[in-house]
């Protein structure tokens, strides 16, 4: 037995062309910056910066769009070299199990559940939010206690609490809904997908380019607000203001970008993967980071940090439009509708992904073989899948978005500094492999990848890092108890 046994490259490069069979290399590099974007821009956006500036920044949650696109940028360069050096279908698990072994491979799987099945549960409370903005355009809602977890209460103007959440339906709804397009095998196609592209960049554009002259300067006054503790209505604490209240919307709204790295999933259908998986990756991270600096900035000028701890709580960008633009009720509608669909294509990538990884995982024995079961008519993971749907509904229905939101983007800049770390330390061993991308001034920017990244998580504070580490000490367990016993690798031949 052995924690740093490898998957050889050869061995993988095999399984690639079995299972690349009859995948046409079609994507250009446009084609994949359109997959990074539709990936990219959803919840993060439309949710959580609001969040971020209520909680932590105010308007200077447009400097912590900064800080998190510069860390995201310099994991992005390594996660380029991971994917121009393995250019198969994967993600940074079966990169890392194949150079850095099963102990790390496992830890990185691991983790990645937190970016994708928690990911996908907090882009679906994000749409919960956005349903009921819809709906309220038909003069319909869906009740509060229907509509929250359990965790959270609505307050009345004198702080005293009117209604308690129990449930939130909706969210568990669209999980199921898509969950059930999973299983049928329903991929997104490339022209829905480069419809809802089109849709979610003209949104964005249109509310920077219209909202601009919107923007009240008392609003962004002052640009970062002086240090404190704020409590929000639920109770909970944040460091509001200063650096630290910087750093922790950094950490908040890193959500935003976490998306960027499925490009590389798509390897195999890539025409020139050497080349294009890194413009794929770092083109989309640099159009979607200038498009959320100049988002943040207009959004926190039309509204006050006041309103986005109050009536703007939810569905913010809805709210901002129609509450101080109120020329353009046509805007908070076509937003509205176009955040649905939006949001919807996010969750469809998370989950996917989250079945893609688990699917590995089993076939190397590291989790069971359940995982890998695949349907006998539309060759779908589909046991997978709804276990998945199981697990992520209930964070759905039952947690609040601000708690699964901030797991996710734990776990992420968790995975993101593994990921630097790992670059480094293969330059150092393997100087060997071929490497189509090189990331620039090694070991300078997986060190400062590491740093930014690990600033971010200072930043979330530390509940998120108790969370963080209860999570990864299950997996330990997990490892020691199974994985390693029934890893394929350590059992040749069963
Ligand atoms: N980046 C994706 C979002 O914001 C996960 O929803």
């Amino acid at each position: 037995m052995s924690l740093f046994r490898k998957k050889s490259l050869d061995l993988l490069m095999n399984e690639a062309d079995d299972s690349e069979k009859g995948l046409k290399r079609t994507l250009t590099a446009w084609a994949l910056i359109a997959l990074g974007i539709g990936a990219i821009i959803g919840a993060g956006l439309f949710v959580r910066t609001a969040a971020a500036a209520a909680n932590n920044a105010g308007p200077s949650v447009t400097l912590a769009f900064i800080v998190a696109g510069i860390g995201c940028a310099l994991a992005g360069l390594c996660y380029a070299e991971f994917a121009s050096m393995i250019p198969i279908a994967g993600s940074a698990y079966t990169y890392s199990y194949a150079t850095m072994g099963e102990m790390v491979a496992w830890i990185i799987g691991w983790d990645l559940v937190l970016e994708y099945a928690i990911g996908a549960a907090t882009v679906s409370i994000a749409w919960s939010e956005y349903l009921n903005k819809l709906l309220a355009y038909f003069d319909l809602r869906i009740p509060y206690e229907w509509s929250h977890s359990p965790f959270e209460v609505l307050k009345g103007a004198s702080g005293q609490v009117v209604a308690s959440g129990i449930m939130n339906i909706p969210a568990l709804f669209i999980v199921f809904v898509l969950t059930l397009l999973l299983v049928r095998g329903m991929k997104e196609s490339a022209f829905v997908n480069s419809l809802i592209v089109i849709a979610k960049v003209a949104i964005v554009l249109l509310v920077i380019a219209l909202g601009w002259s919107f923007i009240d300067p008392a609003n962004h006054t002052p640009f970062i607000p002086e240090a404190g503790i704020y409590t929000d209505d639920q109770g909970v604490d944040h460091n509001f203001g200063g650096i630290m209240g910087i750093l922790g919307a950094a950490g908040v709204v890193f959500f935003a970008f976490i998306g960027f790295d499925a490009v590389s999933t798509a390897a195999q259908e890539a025409k020139n993967p050497k080349k294009d998986m890194p413009i794929g990756i770092l083109g989309s991270l640099a159009i979607c980071t200038v498009l959320y600096i100049l988002f943040a900035y207009v959004l926190t000028g039309i509204a006050s940090t006041e309103d986005f701890r109050s009536t703007g709580k939810e569905a913010s960008v809805t709210y901002a439009i129609q509450t101080h633009m109120t020329d353009y009720g046509w805007l908070g509608k076509l937003v509205t509708v176009a955040i649905l669909a939006g949001f919807s294509s996010v969750i469809l990538v998370m989950l996917m992904g989250q079945s893609r990884v688990f699917y590995s995982m089993s076939r190397d024995g590291l989790v069971p073989k359940v995982f890998s079961d695949v349907h006998p008519k539309f060759r779908t993971p589909y046991k997978s899948n709804w276990i998945f749907f199981v697990f992520v509904g209930l964070f759905a229905a039952f947690v609040p978005g601000d708690i699964v939101g901030d797991m996710t983007s734990i776990g992420t800049l968790f995975a993101f500094m593994l990921v630097c770390a790992g670059v480094w330390v293969l330059r150092i061993k393997r100087p060997d492999l071929p490497r189509q991308f090189k990331t620039p001034l090694v070991p300078l920017v997986p060190i400062l990848g590491i740093l930014v990244c690990g600033a971010m998580i200072y930043g979330l504070g530390w509940t998120n890092w108790i969370r963080l580490l209860i999570w990864m000490a299950i997996g330990v367990v997990i490892y020691f108890a199974y994985s390693i016993r029934k890893s394929k690798l350590n059992n040749p031949g069963k």
